[in-house]
């Protein structure tokens, strides 16, 4: 048994070797044990979540991206969730049309790397133009930033493998919540399920997290929906963010958040004062997720921290 273990071991340290690219950084481990039961239980679907990518020509940020989603690949993804905040910033009072347009053609330009793979996008805060000259300008809001990024709708749901997806829209009255449409959607949509099902939902901003508490920047209305899914104890509840550019795991009623950092660190920056290294937000480098799906509801969260 004990040597079932150590080749387990010795095969993920492999694995891992196989995908660390460039960065020396050891991947952590973010699933609640409790929650993890990866040698009992079949694996149905491994994704990629990636948050946070602030798409930018500075810092030579669109080759740095390329070897990123490169080592991303190594790990032979079913598909790929993107957290929003896909481009740097639309989201500021002083940015013109033409660099809004600047920042999609980029992506454009980039979404390539993602060729063969579905992705499966949420709004992030910076993605949407505001600023634009009136309510009527086909650039101006959410319905935009749905159409650059090839969604379906702001909020939607789709299922794969058993699993029941849910893509939530954060943006709303003060930042980070769901307006009223949302909520009875959304409960509608747990009530549509089965009641056992095995369930991950993605938002940009985290509907509960530990990192919020210095920093700020959860779901003003926690409340509601961690309520909401208590509405539901035998369902498999796993929640994803990203917004915050840190990582995180918190428990909460039996349902797991993970905030799963950024791709783009410190904005693809150096850092500044309180970066604990080079590119990171805080105590937080730039990476990426895997998570592994299992038939029994279980996941398993992996950050790789990424060193381009
Ligand atoms: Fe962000």
């Amino acid at each position: 048994m004990e040597e079932i273990k150590n080749s387990k071991r010795r095969q993920f340290i492999k694995d891992i070797g196989l995908v660390a690219g460039a960065s020396a950084l050891a991947p952590i481990i973010l699933s609640a044990q409790s929650c993890t039961n990866k040698n009992e239980s079949k694996r149905v679907l491994r994704v990629a979540h990636v948050t946070d990518i602030h798409m930018s020509d500075d810092n030579d940020a669109p080759n740095r991206f390329k070897k990123c989603i490169a080592d991303v690949k190594k790990h032979n993804v079913d598909f790929f969730l993107n957290g929003g905040d896909t481009i740097m910033a639309a989201d500021y009072g002083n940015i013109t049309r033409e660099r809004v347009l600047e920042q999609w053609k980029l992506w454009d330009e980039l979404k390539g790397e993602f060729k063969g793979y579905e992705m499966y996008s949420c709004l992030g805060n910076h993605d949407m133009w505001w600023a634009a000259p009136d309510k009527t300008d086909p650039m101006h809001g959410k319905d935009y930033v749905i159409k650059r990024m090839e969604m379906q709708s702001r909020y939607y749901s789709f299922t794969k493998k058993g699993w029941y997806f849910i893509v939530l829209d954060s943006n709303n009255s003060s930042a980070g919540s769901l307006d009223q449409e949302q909520r009875t959607w959304l409960e509608n949509e747990l009530n549509r399920i089965p009641k056992d099902a095995s369930v991950l939902v993605m938002s940009h901003y985290p509907i509960l997290a530990v990192s919020t508490i210095p920093y700020g920047g959860s779901h003003t209305d926690s409340k509601y929906i961690t309520k909401l899914f208590y509405k539901h104890p035998e369902k498999k509840i796993h929640c994803i963010s990203g917004h915050m550019h840190l990582l995180d795991t918190a428990v909460y009623n039996n349902v797991n958040y993970y905030c799963n950092g950024s791709l783009s660190g410190f904005w693809w920056g150096e850092g500044d004062k309180d970066s604990a290294g080079k590119c990171w937000y805080h105590e937080t480098p730039p990476g990426y997720s895997i998570i592994d799906f299992f038939e029994d509801g279980s996941v398993s969260n992996i950050y790789y921290p990424h060193g381009y």
